[in-house]
């Protein structure tokens, strides 16, 4: 299989799905009633946003925004730009911003600036992962699944250059 010689396994394949269980679990408490609108960062979000839409009991609504600001390298820029708005209305919506890894904080931080400008009933963010080392604004986390390490990170949809987003756990690169 790719990935399994460059590939160190931090976060097993049964590990991430208990942890994605659990976070559908508060999320099925916290929203009870409603009908939250998934929104997820492309690429990386989608497989975690995908296995967490599957156990979460609500009526949800999913949609998707796609920015870029890293490029094939492995250092933030800094710059986040918007390739893809998203097709539904923030007004009025319960949203909840699905993302795979926040790393600097700049991505999230501009996506909730942007999404609050378009008046949701409220606005939560949940992420997969956390690099703690790297955080260079400070962003509201209301979900999180891990905090890793301060190594470039692989698998369950994050990428390098486009590569090992389909791996079932989660790693980092060997030599990065
Ligand atoms: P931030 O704006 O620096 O927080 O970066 C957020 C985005 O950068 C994430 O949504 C990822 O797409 C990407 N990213 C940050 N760190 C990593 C990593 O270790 N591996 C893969 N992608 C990463
Ligand atoms: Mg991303």
């Amino acid at each position: 299989m790719q990935g399994l010689n460059e590939v160190e396994v931090l976060i097993p394949e049964e590990e991430i799905q208990k942890k994605v269980s659990e976070i559908a679990a508060r999320i099925n408490r916290d929203y009870k009633g409603r009908n939250p609108l998934l929104v997820g960062v492309l690429r990386g979000a989608v497989f975690f946003l995908t296995d967490l839409a599957r156990r979460i009991n609500l009526p949800v609504k999913i949609d998707f925004i796609a920015v870029s600001s890293y490029g094939s390298t492995t250092e933030s820029s800094g710059i986040v730009k918007i390739t893809k708005d998203l097709e539904f209305s923030l007004e009025g919506e319960d949203v909840i911003l699905v993302e795979d890894i926040i790393d600097t904080g700049l991505t999230v931080k501009y996506l909730l600036e942007l999404f609050e400008a378009r008046k949701p009933a409220s606005l939560k963010v949940c992420s997969l992962l956390l690099k703690p080392a790297r955080l260079k604004v400070q962003v509201p986390i209301d979900y999180l699944g891990f905090e890793v390490p301060n190594r470039f990170i692989v698998g369950y949809g994050l990428d390098y250059d486009q590569k090992y987003r389909n791996l079932p756990f989660i790693g980092y690169l060997k030599d990065k």
